[in-house]
This record gives structure tokens, sequence and C-alpha cells, in this order.
């Protein structure tokens, strides 16, 4: 990894304002009728950033030039407290000029296999591909503290070996079901950025940014876009066993 590629932040406020003048950028780069494709990711870190951008790029960022996706989301229903949408929408969407028909939403509460085959039709033809695989123009992911990343978890060789766009995937520790884009999407993006805060992720970023090729078991260190560009936005608390 390019340690120009690994950016340390103060704090998730000064993160969110580095991530909310990139995706200024990204939108400025696209055609006057093409749109910025971004996959969202799940969790605690991305509410915070979402929140931040509601807030101090509301007027900032031209919000109907984006299609919003996610990289995974749980199998439920939207209204469920644990709906990657729910909290999306809560955060972000309910604060800012997004056409709803530019938000493609998982239906966590579908078939889980039905809906992980529908959302990669959906994928398909919405977005650019490149040998029938859907290509990003911006993944956002985060990092569990035991290297599993969107919903792909350290041990499930299916979906970790798989050729599908969006697969089912299961939370090893509560059993619920998740439907993730797959690493065959997420190394398809332009660009891919691992959004990480807090001291409790410090020792798995250390161990994901040092282990040898040879070593790579864990989902978040096969994150590897093939032709795209990999970015780290880290606060200094999880930055903060690396050596830059
Ligand atoms: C999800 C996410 C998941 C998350 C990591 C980190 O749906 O939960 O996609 O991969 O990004 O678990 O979550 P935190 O940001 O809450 O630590």
């Amino acid at each position: 990894m390019e340690k120009e590629n690994i950016k340390v932040f103060k704090n998730i406020d000064q993160l969110s304002v580095f991530l909310g003048e990139q995706m200024i950028n990204l939108i400025n780069q696209k055609q006057e009728n093409d749109f910025l494709s971004i996959a969202l990711s799940g969790g605690s870190t991305p509410k915070a950033i979402f929140r931040y951008l509601s807030v101090h790029f509301r007027e900032k960022i031209d919000w109907k030039k984006i299609l919003f996706f996610w990289g995974d989301e749980r199998c439920v229903s939207p209204d469920n407290e644990e709906s990657n949408y729910k909290m999306t929408r809560e955060s972000l969407f309910n604060f800012i000029p997004v056409p709803d028909e530019n938000i493609f939403r998982v239906f966590g509460e579908n078939e889980p296999f039905a809906e992980a085959e529908r959302y990669s039709e959906i994928a398909k033809n919405k977005l650019k591909t490149i040998d029938g695989v859907p290509c990003f123009d911006l993944m956002l992911l985060g990092l569990g503290d035991d290297g599993h990343t969107a919903s792909i978890f350290p041990g499930n060789d299916k979906v970790i070996k798989t050729e599908k766009i969006y697969d089912v995937a299961q939370n090893p520790y509560s059993g619920q079901k998740r439907i993730t884009a797959t690493l065959t999407t997420i190394n398809a993006s332009k660009k891919v950025i691992f959004l990480v805060t807090g001291q409790n992720k410090s020792e798995m970023v250390f161990r994901i940014l040092n282990e040898k090729e040879t070593q790579r078991t864990l989902p978040a260190s096969m994150i590897n876009p093939q032709s795209g560009e990999l970015f780290w936005f880290l606060d200094e608390m999880a930055a903060k066993n690396l050596k830059l």
C-alpha cells in the first residue's frame, strides 16, 4: 500500500470534510448527463460521516448527480433499526436534495438469494460494466475488528471465492443474513475508500496494511482494485499503530 493512499485525520469531522471534497471532485469530472455511482457502507462510522455531510455539504455537493447503492445490507425490512438504508435515510437522505429515483435500496425484506440476484441485475443495468461486472465510481467500505469488510466475513470461502456480483452472506456472530457486494464487484471499482475510525480498529488496521501478499486471509486484505485506486481514510486513533 502506497503511503500517499493512507490519509490520517485528526478526527472524523476532518475525515468527513476530505471525503466531501473528494465527492465534489469526482462529480466535477463527470460529463453533463452522467452520474457518479457510489456504493455506501453500513455501520456506525458512516453514520457520523453522513450526518456531518448532511449539515456541512448540503449545498456544496450536487446530490442529484449521484446514484446511491449499498456495498451491503442486512436482510431486514427498511424500517428495522439494523437497516443500513434506514441509517442512511435518517443521517443523510432526509436532509439533502437527492431524487428518490437515484436511490437503489437493497430490499432486505425479500428472500435473500432472489434479492442478491435482483440487485446484481440492477447494478449491471445502471452502471458501466467490464466483463459483465458493474464498476462503481466510488466504493465506501468499513472495517470490522475481525477483518471483515462489507459483509464478507473471515472464513466465508463461498462468498470470498464467488464470481457473483452480489451474494448472500451471514454475520457469523449473530447469524443475521446479509446481501453483500463480492470481491469481484468491489475490486472492479474505480476508487475504493476504507473509512475507519476508533482505537478498537487500530490493531486490525496495522495487520491489514502490513500483511504480506502471501498471508492475505482476511477479506479486508483481499481488497485490491484491478485497475482502480485504494485509499484508507483513518482517524488518528485507528492509525495509532502505523509508522507513516
Ligand atoms: C455493515 C458494514 C460493515 C461495517 C463494519 C464496520 O453493514 O455493518 O458494512 O462492514 O462497515 O462492520 O462497522 P463500524 O463502522 O460500525 O465499526
